[in-house]
């Protein structure tokens, strides 16, 4: 038996207004003390209750220093930014957008064809020697993802490998895994994970034993080191999202919508918004 991981924190998201109003769950935020390195935020898309009203997005808004993964699992999200790219993320897509030296996006969700709109966004660091790297989209539609089956366990792999499935995103810093897994009832799987690298799930849908341990949806939970996750399953299904990444290990300096290392980096983004010379072409 390999060295298991165990858990070492169980988060509750916690309700936030985002944008123009919009209501999501945060179960990780930008934080100077980096719990999560190389991981920033977490955000749960859940507008499933029709007296929410009108649908509100995020209006233009910069980013600079991080990359942003966002995966619908219901309805889409229209994006556009300041570099002339537009496009739509439908159900079961996924965008790594690495904004590097900065972009300036809007992005804009849509119910689905069932009125709901699901999905997440996880925002991963960049390294120092990045931060100010030409800004880049990895963008991935449902059909390329591959899926990963065996003994009622469904894998959609979108970075790193399980087995021998390996994700189409790839070249990331962080040398993540990013994985949206479901396991039905009285079934067991086990994921080596570089003994390194941070390991976080969100789990979204019923409930499985984690190294001995039963989380219920909806938690985020972090585990300590260690060589493999093993996940087991009882009367109910689960559904949780995977993500490990290689901590960097960088004094970080969050403000909003940049995390960079120092606060006079972050002093020089916000003078370049206000020159107009935060766009770099
Ligand atoms: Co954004």
């Amino acid at each position: 038996m390999t060295n298991l991981r165990t858990i070492s924190q169980i988060i509750e998201p916690q309700y936030v207004i985002e944008g123009a109003g919009v209501l999501l769950r945060r179960s990780i935020t930008p934080h100077k003390s980096n719990l999560f390195d190389p991981f920033l935020l977490f955000d749960h898309f859940a507008f499933n209750d029709p007296i929410e009203g009108p649908i509100r997005g995020f209006p233009m808004h910069p980013h600079r220093g991080i990359e942003t993964v966002t995966y619908m699992l219901e309805g889409s999200t229209h994006h556009r930014d300041s570099l002339g790219n537009e496009g739509v993320i439908s159900k079961g897509d996924v965008q790594w957008m690495t904004s590097g030296r900065g972009i300036l996006h809007e992005e804009m969700p849509r119910r689905g064809p069932s009125g709901k709109i699901y999905g997440f966004q996880l925002w991963v660091n960049l390294p120092k020697r990045l931060k100010m790297t030409e800004p880049r989209y990895q963008e991935v539609n449902a059909e390329s993802i591959p899926t990963y089956e065996k003994d009622g366990v469904s894998i959609r792999v979108v970075a790193g490998k399980v087995n021998k499935v390996l994700g189409p995103v790839t070249e990331i810093a962080a040398s993540p895994l990013y994985i949206d897994i479901q396991i039905a009832p009285d079934q067991e799987f086990i994921q080596p994970i570089p003994s390194e690298h941070t390991l976080i799930a969100y789990v979204f849908e019923g409930e499985a034993v984690f190294s001995g341990q039963t989380i219920e949806a909806v938690r985020m939970v972090k585990f300590d080191d260690g060589e493999s996750i093993r996940v087991k399953t009882e009367n109910s299904p689960v559904r949780f999202m995977l993500m490990s990444g290689a901590p960097f290990k960088e004094p970080v300096a969050p403000y909003g919508p940049f995390v960079m290392n120092t606060m006079d980096e972050i002093q020089q983004t916000l003078i370049e918004l206000r020159n107009g010379t935060f766009i770099k072409s």
